[in-house]
């Protein structure tokens, strides 16, 4: 894929993670909690995808890398990232967004419900977004990921402590990450009961 490809490809991906942030930033104003002066959102990060991550994904799946393969088969090429206080406020924040009848659901995983085998917890969904230009519409995917600040805390530092790295007791360190993340679950809820009972 040329970078001329490459910015092509992305230009209505750009469009449509840029349009669910608003819609995102909105929500999160206007589920404004006025008793606890907190609004549900404690910070949002988005990425596009960079091209040779595209391209090793395209590998990986054994298609060339072709903009029709990117565009069938890479549902998270714009991804944000929506870090809440507590669980309660994740799903206040999807039953909103799939009440907004323009959107459609992709596909989605509660990873919160059902971490997986990493310890790794969080909600992945992703949306079809409608992107309007001067004679047709289209819809174009952005993958969301739900977290805790705890799921996001464990993500962040389990990635940096795994991602490409070689280890001799990797089996031992999988256990003790998983294990943290069950604790860093209770400590979350735990903090949860001091906000209601005050
Ligand atoms: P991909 O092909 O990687 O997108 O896999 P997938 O389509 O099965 O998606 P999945 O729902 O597993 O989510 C992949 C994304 O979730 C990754 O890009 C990470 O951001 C995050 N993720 C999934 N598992 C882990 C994990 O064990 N640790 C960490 N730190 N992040 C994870
Ligand atoms: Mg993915």
């Amino acid at each position: 894929m040329t970078n001329e490809q490459y910015y092509e490809l992305i230009k209505p991906y750009e469009d449509v993670t840029q349009l669910m942030l608003k819609r995102l930033e909105i929500l999160n104003h206007s589920i404004y909690d006025h008793a606890i002066e907190e609004k549900p959102v404690h910070h949002m990060q988005y990425r596009i995808k960079e091209k040779r991550s595209i391209e090793s994904k395209l590998e990986r799946l054994g298609l060339t890398d072709s903009l029709i393969n990117a565009k069938d088969n890479l549902m998270d090429i714009g991804g944000i990232r929506v870090i809440c206080y507590f669980q309660s406020e994740i799903h206040e924040l999807l039953a909103s967004l799939k009440r907004q009848s323009d959107l459609i659901v992709i596909k989605e995983k509660d990873y919160m419900k059902n971490p997986k085998e990493s310890g790794y917890r969080s909600y992945h969904i992703i949306f079809g977004v409608p992107l309007h230009t001067l004679d047709a519409m289209e819809y174009y995917p952005v993958e969301i990921q739900f977290r805790t600040l705890s799921m996001d805390f464990w993500s962040s530092l389990e990635h940096r402590i795994c991602y490409k790295k070689e280890r001799a007791n990797k089996e031992e360190l999988s256990k003790q990450l998983k294990t943290l993340s069950e604790s860093l679950a209770m400590i979350e809820e735990e903090m949860r009961g001091y906000i209601e009972e005050s």
